[in-house]
């Protein structure tokens, strides 16, 4: 252990997201001018700890005087490959590298480490810190919002808005040209994403990964508009949706094995037009979800969060995750929360919502 000032470690891990620089910036402030702790940043999520020397920087408060609170990416890199546990190799082969990146961990001489993260990410790091007996905080991000334990993730609000704009410019060409405007959104396995945006953005349909579809029910639905003299409708798909036969539409798989979604609007949009008739166009939105300039709320969540993860490790917590609940930020044990992706419920109030509007969103499942 080192002597003199307390130093801890910062990452982020997993996807990027718009946020995750006002989530760094908040976290040097509190540790640094209200600790007067040293942070570290670590490079790459884990992966800049398997370099030697490990890849990190001094983070000061006067680096985010500039634009970065107002800049999505994350200045630390991320990666959302190479899981430590098994660290896959070009020959197919996988490793346990864990000890590599602890030792990286040792090096930079840490007292503690802020995790910043989704679900996945939160997890590999809870048991990286268990076996290295190191102090974690977790900060939950990822536009998806699956984590559980928490309204919010950082990220979600900005993806979310990006998302609406694009239902708010494909509705002026859909109607110009009488045509059925299919947007595929992200989330992986939920349909958070794809519901608020559907909802906020006059979407007529949306159909998510946990509510049965039927074309026959989507194209009842456009049918049913054409009847009342409406020309155009707009169709949100998350991207985990299934063809009816309940295969996935996949573009490949990651090293991790996860798979990559991507396509599914296009069979859907296919499937519209072929029993309906209608010109169909289809925009699979993708990437530009995690970009943008961070909203308000996510600016405001990234800082909340960041504050109280410093104030858990000065109260020599550990192994918790900030969250917030009921307009208040709160903490609760990492355990809690891993491994268990939070859905979309299909009794929920935004389904209900939606069906509310007159939005055709999937089959009763009950
Ligand atoms: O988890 C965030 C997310 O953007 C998902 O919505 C999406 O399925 C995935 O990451 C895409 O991952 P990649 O950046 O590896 O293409």
């Amino acid at each position: 252990m080192h002597k003199g000032k307390k130093r801890i470690g910062l990452l982020t891990s997993g996807g990027d997201c718009a946020g995750l620089n006002a989530a760094i910036r908040a976290v040097v402030h509190r540790a640094v001018e209200g600790q007067g702790w040293q942070v570290v940043g670590l490079h790459k999520g884990t992966a800049g700890l398997l370099s030697r020397p490990p890849e990190a920087e001094t983070l000061t408060p006067h680096r985010f005087e500039g634009m970065l609170l107002r800049m999505a990416g994350t200045i630390l890199g991320t990666t959302n490959k190479g899981d430590p546990f098994a660290f896959p190799y070009p020959d197919g082969t996988v490793r346990d590298r864990s000890d590599e990146i602890i030792e990286g961990f040792r090096a930079l001489e840490l007292d503690g480490l802020i995790g910043i993260g989704g679900d996945g990410s939160l997890s590999i790091l809870r048991r990286l810190a268990q076996q290295g007996g190191i102090p974690l905080i977790g900060i939950p991000k990822t536009i998806d919002n699956d984590v559980v334990g928490t309204e919010v993730a950082i990220g979600h609000a900005t993806a979310l808005w990006v998302a609406t704009d694009a239902l708010d410019r494909l509705q002026p060409t859909a109607a110009s040209h009488d045509r059925v405007m299919v947007l595929e959104v992200m989330g992986r396995d939920a349909g958070h994403i794809a519901l608020s945006a559907g909802i906020s953005g006059g979407a007529d349909v949306i159909i998510i990964p946990e509510l049965p579809y039927r074309i026959e029910g989507i194209a009842g639905k456009i049918n049913a508009l054409r009847a009342e003299d409406r020309n155009f409708a707009l169709v949100v798909v998350a991207e985990a949706v299934r063809r009816e036969d309940g295969t996935p539409v996949v573009q490949g798989h990651s090293d991790s094995g996860q798979a990559l979604y991507g396509g599914v609007g296009h069979y859907i949009g296919r499937r519209i037009a072929e029993t309906t008739g209608a010109e169909v166009r289809v925009t699979v939105l993708g990437h530009v979800q995690r970009g943008g300039t961070p909203t308000p709320r996510d600016r405001l969540m990234a800082s909340i969060f960041g504050v109280h993860a410093v104030d858990l490790l000065a109260a020599g917590q550990s192994d918790r995750m900030v969250a917030w609940s009921g307009r208040n930020v709160v903490d609760l044990p990492l355990a809690e929360v891993v491994d268990r992706p939070h859905r979309v419920d299909p009794q929920g109030a935004l389904v209900h919502t939606a069906r509310g509007l007159g939005i055709y969103v999937g089959e009763d499942p009950s």
